[in-house]
């Protein structure tokens, strides 16, 4: 069976054809994946603006769907189901593929299936690299969230932590922003901290105690970890942004190129370090059998090879999806559709678009 997946959640219009292939052990194939980029449209902003996004997802839609169906070499007849990103993310975005994918699947009369986006990351890992053994620990790094989810069975994720301010792509943009470097910021930092000594600042890492009574209480079940530990998963970024922007507000005029890589180095050093510290502590103590790291920020060099010798050490396998499932796409939502619909999930022709949506 093959099914076709639409993402259009944020700043990305993208088309998928996954196909079964009866291997419970590697359960899906990709045939196609399709993105068309915003990137050059918002970066005149510095960031993604919501109105210029849906706008941009209604002209491209048409011929996204239609080059995925193209690369795949299938034909409308060939689609059996169609799975869509519902959320979260921008509604107006949301609602351009959600609009789309309940058109096809009414008009050929197959089952629709409503993905959450964070499912989609957690399972690109799934399609490329087969079924992960469990338990897993799986980080969700990208703009918008910093999620981290243990998995006992396949398709059930729980959420044991998460960021309490910025997501980690979220500071990587506006830390390039401050730095005057473009967006998205996350690949540029990557390359430029390539560079630069990334001890020559030492930036603040937060460890959320939640010690204050006005702090709200961890995110992981009660009983799953030790309580100071589950305080100790959380993550905050949003200190170590307002860091960075002290140092080049007091040394604006005598900044050089040399500072400017010495900044990026010093502060990816210490994002990648409050992400692995929090994920392999929480893979540890949960006894994980491996660990994954999907989302945008996933795609950072650093971070996959820190990652890599943490696992090394650990006796943990590490897996992160390749660069072209790392960042927004419809595979990853196919292959998230394709575990749904297996599970028994279809949507109704009153689906909306959900900006939060809890997975
Ligand atoms: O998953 P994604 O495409 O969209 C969301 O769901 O948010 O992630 C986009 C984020 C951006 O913040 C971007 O700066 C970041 O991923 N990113 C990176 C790298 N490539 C993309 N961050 C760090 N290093 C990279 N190489
Ligand atoms: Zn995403």
């Amino acid at each position: 069976m093959n099914l076709l997946a639409i993402e259009t959640s944020c700043d990305e219009t993208a088309a998928a054809v996954i196909a079964e292939t009866g291997d419970p052990a590697k359960p899906w194939r990709l045939k196609s994946n399709v993105v068309a980029s915003q990137d050059a449209i918002h970066r005149e902003w510095g960031g993604v603006v919501p109105e210029l996004a849906s706008r941009q997802h209604l002209r491209d839609v048409c011929g996204v769907v239609d080059r995925a169906l193209d690369q795949a070499s299938v034909g409308w007849t060939d689609i059996g189901a169609v799975a869509v990103t519902q959320g979260p993310g921008l509604l107006g975005s949301l609602l351009v593929g959600v609009s789309f994918a309940k058109s096809i699947a009414w008009s050929r009369g197959i089952p629709l299936v409503p993905v959450h986006h964070l499912a989609g990351h957690i399972e690109s890992l799934v399609l490329h690299h087969g079924e992960l053994a469990l338990p897993a620990a799986v980080l969700v790094v990208s703009g918008g969230h910093t999620s981290l989810y243990f998995i006992r069975e396949p398709g059930r994720y729980e959420l044991i932590g998460r960021t309490r301010d910025d997501a980690a792509g979220e500071a990587y943009d506006k830390v390039a922003r401050l730095l005057g470097l473009g967006y998205p910021g996350g690949p540029i930092i990557d390359r430029l901290a390539r560079e630069g000594n990334d001890r020559a600042y030492s930036f603040p890492v937060s460890r959320l105690t939640h010690a204050d009574r006005n702090q709200p209480r961890a995110t992981a079940p009660a009983g799953l970890l030790p309580p100071e530990l589950a305080r100790r998963v959380d993550f905050s970024f949003s200190g170590l942004k307002t860091a960075v922007m002290r140092v080049v507000q007091v040394r604006a005029a005598e900044l050089a190129p040399r500072d400017v890589a010495d900044i990026a180095a010093s502060f990816q050093r210490v994002v990648v370090e409050a992400l692995l510290d929090r994920t392999f502590e929480a893979a540890g103590w949960l006894e994980a059998r491996s660990v994954g790291l999907a989302g945008g920020v996933s795609a950072n060099s650093r971070l996959r090879a820190d990652a890599e010798a943490r696992g090394a050490k650990a006796g943990l396998p590490v897996f992160v999806p390749p660069l072209s499932l790392s960042t927004d796409n419809a595979a990853m939502i196919g292959a998230a559709g394709l575990r749904r619909l297996r599970a028994g999930v279809t949507a109704d022709w009153d689906l909306n678009a959900e900006a939060s949506l809890s997975l």
